[in-house]
């Protein structure tokens, strides 16, 4: 079996067992994961943050683009955390990666009490539309908390039903529509 089928079937798995956790029964596709990272430059060499990583089929990807950039990303669901690291080992991505298994907001805390600063870029698939509204607004808070001045937070979703919330803390906001991935989604590009 190839690497690739691999990661779809680890992947499924987690969706099956903890559907409304992971949000999709597949991991994202190339032209939604494009549309995601066409913001950062390659030549980046600051930090970026990526919440819910899933089987790291964006991460891989970003680490790939940004070879200057240091990447934090994390992942709520263990086994999926550890299919991200597999994957960026095969990759032969090593080091420049930190991968955490731990929810968004316990990881943006610490990042804040530990002092480690402000990030540029937010990379985020987390399913707010699948949370009650006030744990979504409550993860938009705290990226608009941990984002530069000038920075990007860029979140996919399935519809638009957090556009709202999003723009109640980025006062600049495109949404994109990305058909060519299944499912079909919609990319969000924010800054405050
Ligand atoms: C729609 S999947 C996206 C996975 C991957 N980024 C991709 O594009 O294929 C959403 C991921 O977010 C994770 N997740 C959900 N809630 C989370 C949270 N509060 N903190 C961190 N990860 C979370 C899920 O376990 C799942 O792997």
């Amino acid at each position: 079996m190839s690497n690739a089928v691999a990661s779809y079937l680890h992947f499924m798995g987690a969706a099956l067992v903890k559907l409304r956790q992971t949000g999709a029964i597949v991991p994202s596709q190339r032209f939604l994961i494009g549309k995601m990272l066409a913001p950062i430059p390659e030549t980046y060499t600051g930090q970026i943050l990526e919440l819910g990583a899933g089987s790291g089929a964006l991460t891989v990807r970003l680490a790939a683009r940004c070879p200057k950039a240091r990447i934090l990303a994390c992942e709520i669901n263990p086994a999926l955390a550890r299919a991200t690291r597999h994957n960026l080992d095969l990759a032969g991505i090593n080091g420049r990666v930190e991968v955490i298994s731990d929810s968004a907001q316990h990881v943006i805390s610490e990042m804040s009490r530990r002092g480690k600063g402000k990030v540029d870029y937010v990379l985020s698939g987390i399913p707010l539309g699948a949370l009650p509204g006030d744990r979504a607004q409550a993860i938009i808070d705290a990226i608009s908390r941990v984002i530069n001045p000038g920075g990007m937070y860029i979140q996919f979703q399935y519809s638009l039903i957090d556009r709202k919330r999003v723009r109640s803390r980025f006062k600049i906001l495109r949404t994109v529509p990305v058909l060519l991935n299944f499912p079909p989604a919609v990319v969000y590009y924010a800054q405050r």
